[in-house]
């Protein structure tokens, strides 16, 4: 499936929940937020149409994000469900790495292929200050068992933000170094001011290359990360909030007044 600009679309990441564990200070504010009812989430029979759907018009590799996908009930269903649609090439999840340690083997066996971990800092007080009380070390043992599981290659996002001191990045890098992870670094963003910027060590934000569209829980198909634009699955068709979506697709970002990082998972 091409796009305006001749790129070709085949990348669809799914935001399976707006709902997250965590309360990472450039992601959610600390009061909390408004979730998305539950009537309005997407079924996973439902997510499993549009995979099937945007297979169809040529995509192959799906990422799961969310808010935290791990906090969505029995998400190894849907795992599942993707895997076996004949033409995912690629299945993917990105998660804050908490409930790793619980699920990581039978996310593997579901048919996940590998994950990306958040994680902001390796001091324990300040990854608990940074995202409003989570625990290191659930993260760190999370992470050891996605390896385990040959969830790999695992792929560390670290989000920078003013609060990041050469400290943290030196010791990321050595952790990640030392047990062959992949490290990549997200400068942090703002949708509404439209302040983007390639991942240092992956390819988000690189608009020329942008080969993804994205479903939001509640069934937007969105064009990209910094765009107002989303056509709703139940409300157009699946087929046809996908083209719209595609149609939409701009050369640059520009900016999201409607979303927020944990209604789309960045
Ligand atoms: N800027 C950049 N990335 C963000 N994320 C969340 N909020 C922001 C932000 N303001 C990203 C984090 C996290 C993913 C789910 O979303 O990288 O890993
Ligand atoms: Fe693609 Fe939009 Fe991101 Fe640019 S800002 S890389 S067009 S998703």
């Amino acid at each position: 499936m091409l796009d305006r600009f001749k790129r070709n679309i085949t990348y669809l990441r799914i935001s399976v929940t707006d709902r997250c564990n965590l309360r990472c200070h450039y992601c959610m504010p600390a009061e909390g937020v408004e979730w998305i009812p539950h009537g309005s989430v997407l079924s996973y029979e439902e997510m499993k149409e549009v995979v099937k759907v945007a297979v169809g018009l040529g995509v192959n590799k799906i990422r799961l994000t969310g808010g935290e996908p791990l906090v969505r009930k029995g998400i190894r269903n849907l795992v599942k469900m993707i895997a076996e649609v004949d033409g995912v090439k690629d299945l993917s999840m990105t998660t804050n790495g908490i409930f790793l340690e619980k699920y990581a083997r039978e996310l593997a066996e579901a048919g996940l292929n590998r994950v990306n971990i958040s994680l902001d800092t390796l001091d324990p007080q300040k990854y608990s200050r940074l995202t409003r009380g989570g625990d290191l070390n659930k993260v760190i043992k999370g992470i050891d068992a996605a390896r385990k599981a040959g969830l790999t290659p695992i792929k560390i996002n670290c989000v920078k933000t003013d609060l990041t001191t050469p400290g943290d990045i030196q010791s990321l890098q050595a952790f990640c170094k030392a047990s062959g992870f992949h490290l990549r670094f997200i400068r942090q963003m703002s949708l509404t001011d439209g302040s983007f910027y390639p991942v240092e060590g992956g390819e988000g934000g690189r608009c020329n290359i942008c080969n993804r569209i994205r479903l939001t829980a509640k069934g937007d198909v969105i064009p990209c990360l910094f765009s107002n634009y989303g056509y709703n699955v139940r409300e157009y068709g699946i087929e046809e909030a996908i083209l719209m979506a595609v149609g939409k697709k701009p050369a640059t970002g520009h900016n999201n007044k409607v979303n927020t990082f944990y209604n789309i998972g960045g």
